[in-house]
C-alpha cells in the first residue's frame, strides 16, 4: 500500500482531504460573491468580467476542472468517513446533540447534499441556461448586448424577478453559509491550528465570515425583488420589440440579436 492509500484509509487522511478541498471551496464562494456583486455597479462591469471569463479558457477550464474536483473528493471522503463512523459506532449516541454539538455540525452532510442540488439546480439556470428551469420558457443566453455579449445583467435580473427562484436562493446560500460557518472551523480543526485559545476565536471568526457571505449572496435576489434592475430590463424588451417590428420573423419567435432567435414566450 502506498503512502497516499494509507493517508486515504485513515480517517485523519479523509478528514484533511476535506479540510483542503473545502478551503477550495471556500475561496471559490469568496471570488464568486465578489464577481457577482458586480452586478451593483450596472450591466457594463458584470457583462464585461463575464465575456472576460468566457473568452480566457485558459483560467476558466482549470477554475472549472479544479472546482469540479474539489466537490467530487469532498463529498466522496464526506461520505467515507459517515460510513467508517457508523462502522465504529453502529449504535447511535442516546443523546443526540450531548457534548455540545450544533445543529449545523449535526446537519452537514444534509446542508451539503442541499446545497449540492442547489449547484445543479444553479449550472442549469444561469451556466447552461436551460429554457424550462427559469420560469419563462425561454434560453437566458438569448439575452444579448447591441454588440452580442452575453447580457449577464439582465439574465439575473430576469431570474430573480421570479420570486419562488429568489426564495429557494436565499434558503439554499443561508443554508450554505451554515455549512461554511461550521465547515471552516472544522477545517482548521483537521488542520491541527485550533486549540482551548484558538478555537473560540477561529469559530467566532468562522460565523462572521459566513454572515457577511449570506448578506451579500442574499443582497442580489433582495434588491431584483425590491426593483432593482428593471429599467435596464425595459430597455432590453423595448429593444427587442423594434427589432421585431422592423424585422418580422416565424410566427412565434422572435430576434433578440445578432444571428440568435428565441421564442417570445414569458416577455
Ligand atoms: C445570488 C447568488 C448568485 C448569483 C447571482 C450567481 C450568478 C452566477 C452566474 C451569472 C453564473 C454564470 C456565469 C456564466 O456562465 O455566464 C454562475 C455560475 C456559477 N455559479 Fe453562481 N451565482 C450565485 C450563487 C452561487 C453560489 C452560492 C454558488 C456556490 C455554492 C455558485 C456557484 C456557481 C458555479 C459553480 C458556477 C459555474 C461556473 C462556471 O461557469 O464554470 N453560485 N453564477
Amino acid at each position: 500500500m502506498n503512502l497516499l492509500q494509507r493517508v486515504w484509509r485513515s480517517s485523519l487522511g479523509k478528514k484533511y482531504v476535506m479540510a483542503l478541498t473545502g478551503a477550495a471551496l471556500f475561496l471559490f464562494v469568496v471570488g464568486h460573491l465578489v464577481g457577482n456583486l458586480q452586478v451593483f455597479l450596472g450591466p457594463e462591469a458584470i457583462n464585461r468580467y463575464g465575456h472576460f471569463l468566457k473568452t480566457t479558457p485558459e483560467i476558466l477550464w482549470p477554475a472549472r476542472i479544479g472546482l469540479l474536483t474539489c466537490v467530487g473528493l469532498h463529498i466522496f471522503a464526506a461520505m467515507a468517513l459517515v460510513a467508517q463512523n457508523r462502522v465504529a459506532r453502529p449504535v447511535a449516541y442516546a443523546k443526540v446533540g450531548a457534548h455540545g454539538a450544533t445543529i449545523a455540525s449535526r446537519t452537514m452532510i444534509w446542508s451539503g447534499l442541499i446545497i449540492l442540488s442547489f449547484i445543479i439546480y444553479h449550472l442549469l439556470h444561469y451556466t447552461l441556461t436551460l429554457p424550462s428551469v427559469n420560469g419563462y420558457g425561454f434560453d437566458f443566453s438569448t439575452l444579448r448586448e447591441e454588440e452580442g455579449r452575453h447580457d449577464i445583467f439582465a439574465m439575473i435580473v430576469m431570474g430573480f424577478q421570479k420570486w419562488p427562484v429568489s426564495v429557494f436562493y436565499l434558503i439554499a446560500v443561508g443554508l450554505l453559509c451554515t455549512h461554511l460557518g461550521h465547515g471552516v472551523g472544522s477545517m482548521f480543526q483537521s488542520l491541527g491550528f485550533k486549540n482551548h485559545v484558538w478555537g473560540p476565536r477561529i469559530g467566532g471568526l468562522a460565523r462572521t465570515v459566513s454572515v457577511v457571505l449570506f448578506l451579500g449572496y442574499a443582497s442580489i435576489p433582495v434588491a431584483v425583488l425590491s426593483g432593482f434592475g428593471g429599467g435596464h430590463l425595459s430597455e432590453v424588451r423595448a429593444r427587442i420589440a423594434k427589432r421585431v417590428s422592423e424585422h418580422p420573423v416565424v410566427p412565434g419567435r422572435i430576434e433578440v440579436s445578432h444571428g440568435t432567435n428565441t421564442t417570445g414566450k414569458g416577455k
